[in-house]
This record gives C-alpha cells, structure tokens and sequence, in this order.
C-alpha cells in the first residue's frame, strides 16, 4: 500500500494514542488490519467493543451491523466510527423490520407465535436485534450459533419453533449438522409471499422457521468445487463457514465462523493442505501466514466481499486524521429504544454457556 498513507495513518494513530481504539474484521483488508488493535470475528468484536471504556472513539473496521452493534454495547460516553458508511452487508438487508413484523402477525394469526422464539444472526440491522428482543429471543453468531439454537428450542418447549433470521444457512446448517435434527423440519419463508409462501399444514409441522436470506459471497461456494479440490489435492481438508449451503456444508471436513477458521489451520501439523470456503482477503491473509502448510481458496469463482472490502486505508486514514482534527466523521448512532431492545437481546446472547 501507499507508503504516505501508511505514515500518515500510523502518525494519526500516534497522536490519537489510548483515546481511539480500531477494530478490525477477519475479513477487513490487509492494509486496514495493520492499524488493527484487535482483529477478531463478529462476536470476538463485539466483546471487545465494551473492553476499553476509556477509549473515546471505537474505529470500527468492518461493516455496519457490527458497528451498530458496537454503538449499543459500549459506554454513552464512546462514539462509534465506520470509515465507510456504503460498507453494509447484503444478507442483513435481506430481512427489512416492516418484513419481520409482518411475518410475526401472521404468526399469530397462524396461532404459532406463542410457541415461536426468535433468533437473529448478528449479520442483522439494530432494529431486527430489537424486534428480537422485544420478543425474548437472542441474538447469535456463527461462534455461538449452537448454544443460541439449543436454547431458543428448550424456551420454545416440545411443539416450539425457532424463527431464525436472517441467514436460512446458517439455521439450516447449526440445526440439521450441529444439533442432529432433521431437515424436513425446516421450512423458508419467503418475505415476497403471502404467509411466507408456506401452507398453514407447513408452518405447524415446521420447527425451523428460516427467513429467506443468505450471503452472496458464501452462497457462491458449490459442490463442484468440493470436489474438484478434493480431486486436484489429494488428502485436502475442505472448512468452510456456515453461510455456506447446506449441500457443500455436508461434504467438508471442518465448518466454522472467521475466528473457528484460524485456529483449526494453526493448530495444524505442517504439510495440511486446506480448501477453505470464506472471504478472500482471510483466505490470502492465511495462506501467507502459515507457509508451512497449504492453503488455497476454495472456489474460482468467488471474490472479496465486496462491502467489507470498502473500508481501505484512505477511509481509514481521513477518518483517523479527521478525530485528531477534532472532527467526528460517520458516527454510528442507534436510536435509544432501539438500542435498549438490541441490547436485550445482545446481553442474552453474552449470556450464553460457553
Ligand atoms: P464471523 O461471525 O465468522 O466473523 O462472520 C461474519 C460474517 O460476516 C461472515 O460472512
Ligand atoms: Fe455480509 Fe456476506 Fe459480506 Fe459477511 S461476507 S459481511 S455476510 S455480505
């Protein structure tokens, strides 16, 4: 990257010293990652985000849920800044709040709201999480996925269901690989159609209610691939994320969040060839990491996340060079009652075993 750059953000981050504290996604770029205090996945991060009440400003490296997120776990007194404010995330947009409350009325029109907990994927807006939380649900993260389902059934009670917004995969995947049900249990709804596009017999039977959403990057990653790896490296070991779909999910070795990823590989012996199915700049980052072992991107036809990939390092230096200037650019502000509801289903999920 630009050398002036790198100076002058290192010069901002002097002057700024204990009073900004940066956070940077697995995801982020390497020239943002370098300014990084703390790198980390969404949930990692969204811990880290109350972990320095001291600092004044939070740099949030990332994208805007995780920065919303961050505003309501951290003090009045911290505002929260994204370099970047186009840097969004195409599967939080996925599910609008007008949609999730139209679906919780038919709900109840449908007589299951009662028995209905909802879950919602951090990779969801503020106003989600709070609908979430008004309605005793939790939020989770692909760290925490399982014990957030685990205990969405058990309070839904034998005839319950999980509403799991926004990512139909990753409900699909935690339910059906990690908790051992079965996928005829899950159904979609679809936001675009009548009663989700399901029949009332549907919606009864049902015990996974799994919003139509997904990742447009992880949604790219295919069978095909799976297998071609498998077939070019003998004795690959294929892990993915769990915004993967169900089908690639079930033929990999290893499935796990950003942070889940990282430490698998590490702790790898030398000479492991990995296929890995997740965000390219993560993918690069690893493969130079650990040249002992091999690791090559999973699919040929899958770039960068494109949102995550906004904030570069002259976003992060105009927004760094702009607090020692006294000015704050792109705070992220939720409104209160909104970050009262969120938190409630934040702290829920902070609240989990493990
Ligand atoms: P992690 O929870 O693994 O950090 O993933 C966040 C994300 O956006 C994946 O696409
Ligand atoms: Fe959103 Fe997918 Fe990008 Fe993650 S990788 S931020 S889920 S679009």
């Amino acid at each position: 990257s630009d050398p002036g750059l790198v100076a002058r953000a290192r010069a901002a981050k002097e002057a700024l010293g204990d009073r900004v504290f940066v956070l940077g996604h697995h995801y982020q770029r390497d020239e943002v990652i370098e300014f990084a205090d703390v790198t980390g996945d969404s949930f990692k991060l969204a811990k880290e985000a109350a972990a320095r009440p001291d600092a004044e400003w939070v740099v949030f490296c990332g994208v805007h849920f995780m920065a919303e997120s961050a505003d309501i776990l951290t003090a009045d007194t911290q505002t929260v800044v994204l370099p970047d404010l186009a840097a969004g995330c195409s599967m939080a947009d996925m599910a609008a709040i007008d949609q999730v409350e139209e679906c919780w009325d038919e709900l109840v029109e449908a007589g299951v709201a009662d028995v209905t907990v909802p879950v919602t994927y951090m990779n969801s807006s503020a106003a989600i999480k709070a609908f979430t939380g008004r309605h005793g649900g939790t939020v989770c993260t692909s760290s925490n996925a399982r014990t957030a389902l685990t205990w969405a059934l058990d309070r839904a009670g034998r005839g319950g269901k999980v509403l799991f917004l926004p990512d139909q995969h990753l409900g699909r995947n935690t339910y059906v690989r990690d908790i051992g049900g079965a996928l005829e249990d899950c159904v979609v709804w679809d936001p675009h159609r009548p009663m989700g596009g399901l029949t009332p017999e549907q919606l009864r039977d049902a015990t996974m209610i799994l919003w139509r959403g997904h990742c447009s990057v992880h949604g790219r990653f295919t069978v095909e691939a799976v297998e071609a790896a498998r077939q070019a490296i003998p004795g690959v070991r294929v892990i993915v994320h769990p915004e993967c779909r169900h089908e690639v999910v079930e033929l990999t070795d290893e499935v796990g969040s950003t942070e889940k990823i990282i430490k698998t590989i590490a702790a790898a012996p030398p000479g492991t060839a990995w296929a890995v199915g997740t965000e390219l700049n993560l993918v690069q980052r690893l493969a130079a990491q650990f040249p002992e072992q091999r690791v090559v991107f999973l699919e040929k036809n899958v770039c960068y996340c494109s949102t995550m990939n906004r904030i570069d390092l002259p976003h992060l230096v105009w927004a760094l060079e702009s607090l020692v200037d006294g000015r704050v650019v792109n705070p992220i502000r939720v409104d209160p009652d909104v970050a009262h509801w969120a938190r409630v289903a934040l702290d829920q999920m902070l609240a989990l075993p493990g």
